[in-house]
């Protein structure tokens, strides 16, 4: 048996001697090494040995094996980085081959609008919300309850709102404003806060009405705060905004939230104010609703309305977008069209 050994350690090493790639010394170790090779089926035979002669056989096979592992090793290194070498050589780069094109995305223009429109307000000293502090799936306690919006407020309806089925009195927010609430609720004055999300209506769409679109809402409570500091903050927003004066106005208006409230349009850039598809024949778009905040909404997140006073606006980010860049449907934020989109360097 142990002549068969080593006549078998013989051949394996000729081959190995002999092998010429590192595929020759795979086989190699299949032959001889592996559970069917030639060492096993003389390792099954031990068992019919004498207790002496298994030592010695069985000894002697381990250290033929080994040797043959180690030799199989070294030599297999040898081809690897031979063989490596000529792959590298064969594979050679052409850094003279023009590089792939690959496109690179850009920002979607509501989001660099956003961004930018937000950046405006931290220059007037807001800071921003974290979005997880203003939900879009929100209770109708905080979309309409706390904002002083009336039971029979047509704006509840559903068809106005969407409802959750999930569970009762959840809804889509219809408006960033539940942000005020969660701001209050949350903080002490003084409260100078914006923040921008996304709203939800069932709408009818058309150019400027999507069933859902962006809002920026902005609070500012503290003492003495006044009609006259909205003025003058929403104005210099839309100085910066808009770069070189556009022809805006204040309207009177109402909100179940402000007292006394505004909303403000801005001409429409696709007519010059002429009148047009776009702003339904009025020469001007409603970008904003805001007013002093509402003594019941103070009352309700327990700020002392006669100690504090603030107030509060919000935005539409589409509408913003529209009369900056003369976009003239709203869809086509939403259509995801490159060609539109890729108008938008960024
Ligand atoms: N939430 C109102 C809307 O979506 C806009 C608005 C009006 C927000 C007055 C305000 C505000 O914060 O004070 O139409």
């Amino acid at each position: 048996m142990q002549e068969k050994l080593n006549n078998i350690y013989a051949l394996a090493s000729a081959d190995i001697e002999k092998a010429t790639s590192s595929s020759d010394l795979d086989e190699i170790r299949l032959k001889y090494l592996s559970r069917k090779g030639e060492f096993n089926s003389i390792k099954k035979g031990l068992k019919d040995l004498s207790d002496e002669e298994k030592r010695v056989v069985g000894s002697l096979a381990n250290e033929i094996t080994q040797k043959l592992e180690t030799a199989i090793k070294t030599k297999y290194s040898e081809f690897y980085r031979k063989e490596l070498d000529a792959k590298l050589e064969k594979d050679r780069i052409d850094i003279t081959l023009p590089g792939q094109f690959s496109p690179r995305g850009k920002v979607h223009p509501i989001t660099s609008t956003t961004n930018e429109i937000v950046s405006i307000f931290q220059s007037l000293g807001f800071s921003l919300v974290s979005p997880d502090k203003s939900p879009e799936v929100e209770t109708e306690y905080y979309n309409f309850d706390m904002l002083n919006v009336p039971k029979d407020h047509p704006a509840r309806d559903v068809q106005d709102t969407f409802y959750s089925n999930l569970a009762q009195n959840v809804v889509l927010r219809s408006q960033t404003s539940n942000a005020q609430i969660h701001a209050m609720e949350s903080k002490n004055p003084p409260i100078k806060v914006i923040s921008p999300g996304r709203v939800y209506r069932n709408e009818n769409v058309n150019a400027r009405k999507n069933n859902f679109f962006h809002q920026i809402e902005g609070l500012y409570i503290d003492k003495d705060i006044t009609f006259g500091d909205l003025k003058g903050v929403l104005n210099e927003f839309i100085r910066i905004y808009f770069g070189s004066a556009r022809p805006t106005r204040f309207r009177s208006s109402f909100f179940p939230f402000t007292e006394p409230s505004a909303e403000v349009d801005v001409q429409c850039i696709m007519c010059q104010g002429k009148g047009c598809r776009t702003c339904s024949g009025t020469g001007w778009l409603e970008v904003l609703g805001c007013g002093m905040v509402d003594v019941n909404v103070l009352k309700g997140v327990g700020i002392d309305p006669d100690v504090y006073s603030g107030f509060a606006f919000g935005m539409g980010v589409e509408r913003l977008a529209m009369l900056k860049y003369a976009i003239d449907d709203i869809r086509l934020f939403f259509n995801n069209d490159k060609r539109f989109l890729e108008q938008f360097k960024n």
